[in-house]
């Protein structure tokens, strides 16, 4: 039997651990038995009913996981049972068994771990489709990613800095701030004490910016961006109903876009993965791109992990593990 977490009746309530019979591959599927599964705030937003599953996926949580391959279906003929795995589900991380398509699984390299595996597809997809494929962001410019320090955001800033941009970001506390400078932030802003609009627009504004707070920043943002910038929305952090001052979008040229992951077809999931690898294999190779882990997480121990989350203690990602020692704080980056 497959043990899994459901999602509680009500969102207070703590989460559910149930068993379900084992999943079976459709054809092109691989029975993945998950060794670590990526915690995302989209998961503490499915649990309150604000992120349900596509229609047909699995409404257990977890969008990212990492294991050995179990079983595979008829049509699969690139993976083996046995082989270690990790890839982008659009649910269903959040157990001991969990269905991945094969179009969508990396193979895990021998230096690295399953944490490290299970934390690298939510955030490289995401950071790499939205600054570079949707915000255009090229070599020399300059971006503002806001919560630089979540994991989407960490991402974000080095990928940014590895193209050789000038990033500017914002984030709370002085270690979050440390943290993304390691990460290659030229410019931290204490939003919580400063005015970000301010700092940005002092250093002469910005070609693109990376923002998940929607409604609460959309004003600032566009004042923040230069002659022909692009604001690329990816979370709502901050609400989805904004006002919008129109004629800074006429006289500034602006591009207004965003997207989402879970709810792409296959098809484009698949494309994302080929955006991302063409773009970062050489930087994962040679590890100058890698998730940072700032926790792991016994799987049995998923509420502490979203109670961790949902306080922003964190900085980087969070990991839930089959392996039930201790919560892990600073789990080594390859291990
Ligand atoms: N569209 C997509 O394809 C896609 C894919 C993945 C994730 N996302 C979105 O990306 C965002 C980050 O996800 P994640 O999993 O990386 O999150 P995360 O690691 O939990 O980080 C979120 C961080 O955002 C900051 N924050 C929280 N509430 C805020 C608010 N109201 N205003 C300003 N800052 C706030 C906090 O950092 P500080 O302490 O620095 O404030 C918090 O730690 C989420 O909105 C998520 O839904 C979108």
């Amino acid at each position: 039997m497959n043990v899994v977490f459901v999602n509680p009746d009500h969102p207070e309530q703590p989460l559910t651990l149930t068993e379900q019979p084992d999943p079976r591959p459709g054809p092109t599927q691989i029975v993945v038995d998950v060794k670590a599964a990526g915690v995302n705030r989209a998961d503490l937003l499915q649990r309150r009913g604000l992120y349900p599953p596509p229609p047909d996926e699995s409404d257990i949580l977890g969008l990212e996981i990492a294991g050995d391959v179990l079983a595979v279906g008829e049509k699969v003929h690139d993976f083996r049972i046995g082989e270690r795995v990790f890839g982008l589900v659009a649910g269903g991380g959040y157990a001991e068994q969990c269905l991945l398509d094969h179009r969508l699984a990396h193979r895990i390299p021998d230096d690295r771990s399953y944490v490290w595996a299970a934390a690298l597809c939510e955030i490289g997809y995401t950071a790499n489709e939205n600054l570079f494929h949707h915000g255009r962001l090229q070599t020399g410019e300059s971006v503002l990613i806001h919560a630089g320090a979540s994991g989407v955001g960490s991402a974000a800033v080095r990928m940014a800095a590895l193209r050789d941009c000038r990033v500017l970001t914002t984030t709370s506390t002085e270690t979050k701030q440390a943290f993304c400078r390691t990460l290659g932030a030229e410019t931290v802003i204490p939003y919580k004490t400063r005015s970000f609009v301010e700092v940005v627009r002092a250093a002469g504004g910005v070609d693109v910016i990376l923002d998940f707070v929607g409604a609460a920043y959309l004003s600032d943002n566009l004042k923040s961006l230069k002659q022909g910038g692009r604001l690329v929305v990816v979370g709502l952090l901050g609400g989805r109903k904004g006002e919008l001052d129109l004629s800074l979008v006429l006289r500034k040229n602006l591009s207004i876009t965003g997207s989402v992951l879970r709810a792409r077809t296959l098809a484009e999931k698949i494309a994302v993965k080929g955006r991302f690898c063409a773009g970062w294999q050489e930087a994962i190779d040679n590890d100058d791109f890698r998730p940072h882990v700032f926790q792991t997480f016994p799987l049995s121990q998923a509420e502490a992990a979203h109670a961790c989350m949902r306080d922003n203690q964190h900085h980087g990602k969070i990991v839930l593990t089959r392996d039930e020692s201790p919560p892990s704080p600073q789990a080594p980056d390859r291990n």
